[in-house]
């Protein structure tokens, strides 16, 4: 037979397989029944979600008429318990099938209790911690009716023009998928149906952190295979860790946008993965098919049906699958029994839910107001924002013995605190603050007085984030000089980071270097706070600035946070989950960069890089300092070979050098030196933290497994392959000591 037939023939029997029969919810004969009393138009509804917006009263009415209606079987946005009980209620007895809603929200850092923004979050590099801060979120919304939240968001990205990377773990794929277990464990508890668990939609599946020069939406140019080594592990641990719902990105990797993409969330997800959740599109998404030019303008039965055949399950916001799925069953162009098992695996969450049982679920009996935080949860919040600080530069001003300022001596007499995030909670915030209250935020300089009751601290902001008189700035430089300890909050404004907010410089905005080197240049003893939901360029406050401390964007309880921090009552143990660049032209840029044919060797030209700057970062993934210094030994390996199914200890040496006990975070990178396909010189496979004494050594034991050595072949394999590979240990990616080991599969 004429190849080109046969290949068609190939094609024409692969759309006969039955699209999402291979991971089938385990079936539930309520489910069951339910699905064989439904109308096509009840089945479509279970697969739509639309938004309350309850400032809109219009809006909330429709949303009312559509659930009594069965039009609508999820719905987001709700804004407090007395909304969750009534459209639940309307749910329940006003419906003709009596389904409860699904009620979610974007709870991406905490609901009530604010806590650090997630890139923060992911600097503690302290799963336990992080999982903690989710069980919080997911009792106060639970408390408040929610079942459900779209995030956590595990986008991975090497752009910090991207505004969205506040909401991610940062560039590092084991990390972020150990984050992505913690999170999942802390949202969904120990099984659904316990009245504080939610289901948590991981989003936003595919490559949607690649988009091109860090433009919000924009294209991707990423392959099948580097989307599986270098972007989905993250939401394959999620998936093991019980993930129950993804949301397909709104990007176009390779051309494919996301929610048309059935190799990803059929082949990938169902067939291979046997994910028996809920795939749905992001907002609008279905719709966006046609401004991504894949569907004629305006056949908005065209987008539902090549969202639908690529395994699509919920359309959040279009109202496409509404319109389109009964008509395009009727005209045979999709199978009920394929509708049936989407409606089967949204019916399957709201039973494992407990909602047909319990459809109020946590929604605690007579509440109609949100709670505020706390005390426990304020905690938890607490833990979670010191460990999450960032200290990037400590050097002295004689203020302290050794030389350093920092930790602070607590008989400091007047503090000031310059620049716009010195006494602001607004600005603070971070993007998805849910429903914090502000006047529940502390402030910089609240919480340094708070710390000192009986110093002078005073604010002086110096000018706004995006702009400054040239008055505000010398008032700023006039308070800053008659304190004895100048602190500067410097940073990004609510709205700079977040959905939407990409930017093409990453510079301190507004005058706030202005505002900086005029303070820096009183040579006071003065402590640079960095306060963004981003990596931002620091380059020459690096060279300017004595001390330089990344606070990220801390939640409730940012101020309490870094004067404890500050005076040393806890040691700054967080670690870069991002790489800060040097430059703009850097960036993207991360760690686990590919050797490339001419790998880079600083100073010698025809290599990699540029021709007028260093590709190394300012920062590096991975770096934090402490109050204490550690000199690492280099990697000794339990044996210098390997096979399969092995694992090998690896021990270095840490050497505190001073005065004070401190924590080292003792880093674990492989890199596979001889594969079939190019491999990174360097990939984070573990790390420990460890306690150690004044002028004391520890040795540090970690383990190297074989299937760290695994990486994904063209062919759409995960494989391993022989040969030499570097075991690196230290302090950052950039610091590393290297041993060999020879691996045999
Ligand atoms: C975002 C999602 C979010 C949704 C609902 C979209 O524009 O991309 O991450 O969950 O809006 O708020």
């Amino acid at each position: 037979m004429n190849p080109r037939r046969v290949a068609s023939l190939a094609f024409a029997l692969a759309l006969l397989v039955p699209l999402q029969a291979a991971a089938d919810p385990v079936v539930s004969p309520r489910v069951e029944a339910l699905i064989s009393r439904m109308t096509l138009e009840e089945k479509a509804g279970q697969l739509t979600m639309n938004t309350t917006s309850p400032p809109q009263e219009a809006q909330y009415r429709d949303i009312r008429e559509q659930i009594r209606a069965g039009a609508v079987g999820t719905t987001y946005n709700v804004h407090n318990p007395a909304q969750a009980r009534d459209l639940q209620r309307i749910a329940v007895e006003e419906s003709r099938l009596k389904i409860p809603v699904l009620l979610a929200h974007d709870i991406v850092h905490g609901y009530r209790t604010l806590f650090p923004i997630a890139l923060g979050a992911a600097a503690s590099w302290d799963f336990e911690a992080i999982r903690k801060s989710e069980r919080v979120a997911a009792e106060e919304a639970t408390a408040d009716g929610l079942n459900m939240t779209l995030a956590p968001m595990f986008d991975i990205s090497h752009d910090a023009r991207w505004g969205r990377v506040v909401e991610g773990a940062g560039e590092s794929v084991w990390l972020a998928s150990r984050i992505a277990e913690a999170r999942i464990k802390g949202l969904q508890g120990d099984k659904l149906s316990d009245k504080s668990s939610m289901v948590a939609c991981v989003k936003h599946i595919g490559a949607n952190g690649a988009v091109i020069g860090g433009r919000e939406y924009s294209a991707a140019d990423v392959s099948q295979r580097a989307m599986r080594q270098d972007y989905l592990p993250p939401f394959k641990a999620a998936m093991d860790a019980g993930a129950r719902c993804f949301m397909a990105g709104l990007n176009a990797p390779d051309g494919l946008p996301t929610i048309a993409n059935r190799w990803l969330l059929t082949d990938v997800l169902r067939k291979e993965w046997k994910f028996d959740g809920v795939v749905m599109s992001d907002f609008d998404g279905v719709k966006a098919l046609v401004e991504h030019g894949l569907v004629r303008d305006g056949d908005r039965i065209e987008t539902a049906r090549l969202a639908f055949l690529a395994g699509a399950g919920l359309d959040m916001q279009s109202g496409d699958f509404y319109r389109a799925i009964p008509k395009l069953v009727r005209e045979g162009k999709i199978q009920e029994k394929d509708v049936d098992t989407a409606v089967r695996y949204i019916l399957k969450m709201k039973e494992d839910l407990g909602l047909f049982d319990d459809p109020y679920h946590g929604l605690e009996a007579g509440r109609t107001k949100i709670a505020p935080p706390t005390r426990e949860a304020l905690a938890t919040a607490l833990d979670l924002a010191e460990k999450s600080i960032v200290l990037l530069k400590n050097e002295g001003q004689d203020l302290q013995e050794g030389g350093k300022l920092l930790p602070l001596r607590p008989d400091v007499k007047s503090i000031a605190v310059i620049g716009p995030l010195a006494d602001n909670r607004e600005d603070i915030v971070g993007a998805w603050s849910a429903k914090v209250s502000l006047n529940e935020v502390v402030t910089v300089k609240e919480g340094l007085q708070q710390r000192l009751p009986n110093a002078r601290v005073v604010a002086t902001p110096g000018g706004r984030v995006h702009d400054a008189r040239d008055e505000e700035i010398a008032a700023a430089v006039q308070s800053a000089r008659d304190a004895e300890v100048v602190v500067l909050a410097l940073g990004e404004a609510f709205g700079d980071t977040g959905e939407a907010q990409a930017r093409s410089n990453l510079e301190l905005p507004g005058r706030q270097m202005d505002l900086a080197r005029a303070v820096l240049a009183l040579g006071k003893p003065t402590i640079v706070l960095v306060m963004a939901g981003r990596p931002l360029i620091l380059t020459e406050l690096d060279q300017i600035a004595p001390v330089l401390v990344n606070a990220w964007q801390l939640g409730n309880t940012t101020g309490t946070a870094i004067a404890r921090v500050l005076f040393g009552d806890v040691e700054p143990t967080g670690r870069l989950p991002m790489t800060f660049p040097r430059s703009i032209g850097q960036v993207p840029i991360s760690y686990d960069y590919r050797p490339t044919g001419r790998p880079y060797i600083q100073g010698e030209g025809f290599r990699m890089g540029y021709g007028n700057a260093t590709i190394k970062p300012l920062y590096a993934f991975g770096y934090g300092k402490t109050y204490t210094r550690f000199t690492f030994g280099a990697p000794r390996l339990e044996r210098a070979t390997m096979r399969a199914g092995e694992t090998i200890k690896v021990s270095v040496d840490v050497m505190n050098d001073t005065v004070r006990p401190g924590t080292a975070v003792v880093q674990l990178y492989v890199g596979v030196k001889v594969a079939r396909v190019s491999q990174a010189t360097k990939q984070l496979r573990g790390f420990k933290r460890v306690r150690v004494e004044p002028f004391t050594m520890k040795t540090v034991e970690l383990e190297v497994k074989a299937d760290d050595f695994a990486y994904w072949d063209v062919d759409g394999q995960r494989i391993m392959t022989s040969g030499p590979i570097d075991i690196m240990v230290g302090p950052d990616a950039e610091d590393v000591k290297t041993a060999t080991l020879e691996f045999t599969p």
